[in-house]
């Protein structure tokens, strides 16, 4: 019998089937690609998490990706402003958002000489103080997180890009050994964690990632827990890591031992050419970036810094994968296809 069905049901079934086929037609999510290949790709997530006037945030967070980071909250400053008062509540809120959604968590960071409480950046601390110090925050923020935090980037930062460690209240107050304190601090405040050095401009070889190599090296060889290393890789779309012998950068301190992360991948839009060009630009840097991951064994995660151009530290340069409209970019295309889908 011919249907007789009311047209307003028949155009809601015509409308239902086509959003079926498109569906179907959409591409696999960055994250489920990933996960075929045994890869972590993830995103610092600030501010807008919550905000019910951008449902868009969460819900691409959820998709796309399988590890988050908190681009703040799990700072010093963030946490602390006064010796033994931690406030957790942000952070925990981001914790519990990846445990909803099946996400894994870098925990970011607990010894680096930015976002300090003014206490600890100005105090004039003996070393026997400061390693107290130290103790104590990486005991209560590892500890805290204990069992939910998979990776921590233990010390950020700690090599001047003038060669030499960089002065920090840190170094000032102990010296050199402050770094494999606090690794062996930060094992005891949460076994399970695996525990990284991450830093900046130390993606290609060059001066400041021999210097580096060298530190990790020997960290490595006095038995300090240091389980990984990650280059932040905050770059522009002029970059070329295959100039900047990336692969065989993060090679070497795989060969170490090492598990490798790239952390805080961002790519700002630079150069000559029409936006068009400089978009597919930044869309190569970001597609080599993953594919000089993906070519070396140990290399696990690929972490943006944020996703959407709307939310972000540089956001003037539009330096990620989704336009401040959340539409996604060539970029986002770009590590579909380096993740082997189709864009
Ligand atoms: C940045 C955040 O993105 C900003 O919101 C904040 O104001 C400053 O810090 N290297 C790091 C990150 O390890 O923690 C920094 O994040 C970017 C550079």
């Amino acid at each position: 019998m011919r249907s007789r069905a009311n047209p307003l049901l028949r155009t809601l079934a015509a409308g239902a089937a086509v959003l079926a086929s498109l569906a179907l037609a959409q591409p696999a999510p960055l994250r489920a690609l990933a996960e075929q290949r045994g890869l972590l790709i993830g995103a610092a997530v600030g501010g807008a998490l919550y905000d019910p006037l951008e449902p868009e945030y969460a819900q691409i967070l959820a998709r796309e990706f399988n590890l988050v980071v908190a681009e703040n909250a799990m700072k010093w400053a963030s946490l602390s402003n006064e010796r033994g008062q931690y406030g957790f509540a942000g952070a925990d809120a981001l914790v519990r958002f990846a445990r909803q959604h099946g996400q894994r968590v870098r925990g970011h960071t607990l010894i680096w000489h930015e976002q300090l409480p003014a206490w600890v950046r100005n105090g004039a601390f003996s070393r026997e103080a400061m390693l107290a110090v130290m103790q104590e925050h990486i005991q209560a923020v590892a500890g805290h997180f204990r069992g939910q935090v998979a990776y921590w980037d233990v010390v950020n930062e700690a090599v001047s890009d003038r060669g030499g460690l960089r002065e920090t209240p840190f170094l000032r107050a102990v010296g050199p050994d402050y770094l494999e304190h606090a690794f062996r601090f930060a094992r005891a405040a949460d076994p399970q964690a695996k525990l990284f050095y991450n830093d900046y401009g130390a993606d290609g070889i060059n001066t400041k990632s021999d210097e580096i190599y060298a530190l990790l090296k020997a960290l490595k060889a006095k038995g300090v827990p240091i389980d990984g290393v990650g280059f932040q890789a905050h770059l522009d779309s002029t970059f070329s890591p295959r100039q900047a012998r990336m692969r065989e950068n993060l090679q070497r301190f795989a060969d170490l031992g090492l598990e490798v992360h790239i952390t805080e991948l961002d790519v700002l839009l630079r150069g000559a050419g029409t936006r068009e060009e400089r978009l597919e630009a930044q869309a190569r840097v970001y597609a080599e970036v993953l594919e000089a991951c993906r070519a070396v064994a140990r290399c696990t995660a690929v972490t943006l810094w944020g996703f959407t151009d709307a939310y972000s530290w540089r956001a003037a340069a539009e330096p990620l994968i989704f336009d401040a409209l959340y539409r996604p970019k060539p970029a986002y295309h770009a590590l579909l296809r380096a993740l082997g889908g189709t864009p």
